[in-house]
């Protein structure tokens, strides 16, 4: 038998962490290894397939894409691409939309965007507030724009035009606001910070700060976009609409894509101004397409919704029993479970022997991002495990 992390060893570059386990084939909220053992899988591609794995309506505008028209520049026009804009713009707050290849390179179209707005509208501002515990990709300009001055440390020097401010904090971002400020950057809930949950009028009150200072609100949905939240976007739970917003995991379900969305004001790219060689190819494009239908047409954010919450009291439940766990939280299909001391690398090993992948999102905190298709059933079998996982724990 092949040792696929010998082999990795020796030919990858070392820069993951990785959890002992080679996948190989998925179905649903299922995986199985290499040895043939089954996983359900609350993990899911890091919030990505929202759909299960090799959902039969990716799987089919795939293939009937591939057979059809591969790739084109975007100097010509394609249909994956435009049906797509049309979708996201039909059934969202956004009026236009660029496609491109993950979520690092919305939030840089994003980044580019508010700086070109500030240059042509706020005299040359172009300074993008942002918050601790933040994450928004690991170029340079967004490994400087994320809250992570650990992140920070190995590249300096970084790109200057990022202010990172307390999360959750109104009153710090307006501290921060200057003449030289052209948006504020926020993800909904916080995904890889520990699934930190906002009071229920911070939103609200930095989409006031912003709309008094005439500066955009960017609203990163790369991880909380396309229904993980419980409503399709992030922000309809918090009654704001953003002036940006940035889309990749969950839509395309398992394929890589990203989207920068903007109102009609904010999207002052002019021609010339941004592009990319992939970015809204039709394949990529035609299989977001059918998530994104499927997503809307079977109301998966509604399931999220009901589900959720089962996984929430289930958790609690959990809670009350193991005295360890401080904390269950999260919206949706976005939770973690926190410990009073440093083992979720201990309850993921003994999660994943049990037959049950969770993400370590910090020392003490696991992650449930479950395919958003899932229902009670799973969620139970989830518990049962987490519940057996959770027991044997020494500490
Ligand atoms: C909120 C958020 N923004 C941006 C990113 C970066 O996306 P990508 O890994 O596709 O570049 C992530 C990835 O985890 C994310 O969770």
């Amino acid at each position: 038998m092949v040792n696929w992390p010998e082999l990795e060893s020796k030919y990858y570059m070392q820069t993951i962490v990785r959890v002992p386990v080679t996948l190989m084939r998925g179905e649903g909220a299922r995986v199985w290894d290499d040895k043939g053992k089954e996983y359900l899988d609350f993990v899911c591609g890091l919030a990505v397939n929202c759909l299960g794995h090799c959902h039969p309506v990716i799987a089919e505008a795939l293939a009937e894409q591939a057979r059809t028209l591969l790739q084109t520049s975007n100097w010509y026009y394609t249909v994956p691409q435009i049906q797509l804009a049309q979708l996201l713009v039909e059934n969202s707050c956004l009026d236009r939309v660029f496609i491109c290849n993950s979520g690092l390179e919305a939030n840089e179209g994003a980044v580019k965007l508010a700086r070109r707005y500030g240059h042509i509208k706020l005299k040359g501002a172009y300074e993008v507030i942002t918050t601790m515990q933040s994450f928004h990709g690991r170029s340079l300009a967004l490994t400087a724009a994320s809250g992570y001055p650990s992140m920070h440390k190995p590249y300096v020097p970084l790109p200057v035009g990022f202010i990172n401010v307390a999360n959750n904090d109104i009153e710090a971002i307006k501290s921060a606001t200057t003449e030289k400020t052209c948006a504020v950057m926020l993800e909904p809930v916080q995904g890889e910070g520990g699934v930190n949950v906002p009071d229920e009028d911070y939103l609200k009150k930095v989409r006031e700060w912003c709309d008094r200072k005439g500066i955009l609100l960017i609203l990163d949905e790369i991880q909380t976009g396309v229904g993980r939240l419980g409503a399709l976007w992030g922000y309809e739970l918090y009654g704001v609409e953003p002036d940006i917003m940035t889309l990749a995991k969950g839509l395309g379900g398992g394929i890589p894509i990203g989207a920068l969305l903007a109102k009609e004001k904010a999207a002052v790219f002019a021609p010339g101004d941004h592009n990319s060689t992939f970015g809204g190819n039709p394949v990529t494009s035609a299989a977001a397409c059918a998530v994104l239908k499927y997503v809307i047409d079977n109301d998966i954010a509604g399931n999220v919704k009901k589900v959720g919450q089962y996984l929430m009291e289930g958790l609690e439940e959990l809670k009350k029993k193991h005295s360890f766990i401080t904390e269950v939280r999260g919206r949706g299909f976005l939770v973690a479970m926190e410990f009073n001391s440093d083992i979720a690398q201990d309850v993921l090993m003994a999660c994943l022997e049990k037959g049950l992948l969770v993400n370590k999102v910090k020392p003490n905190a696991v992650r449930l991002v479950p395919p958003l298709i899932i229902g009670s059933k799973e969620v139970d079998r989830a518990i049962g495990i987490l519940d057996k996982a959770l027991s044997g724990i020494v500490r």
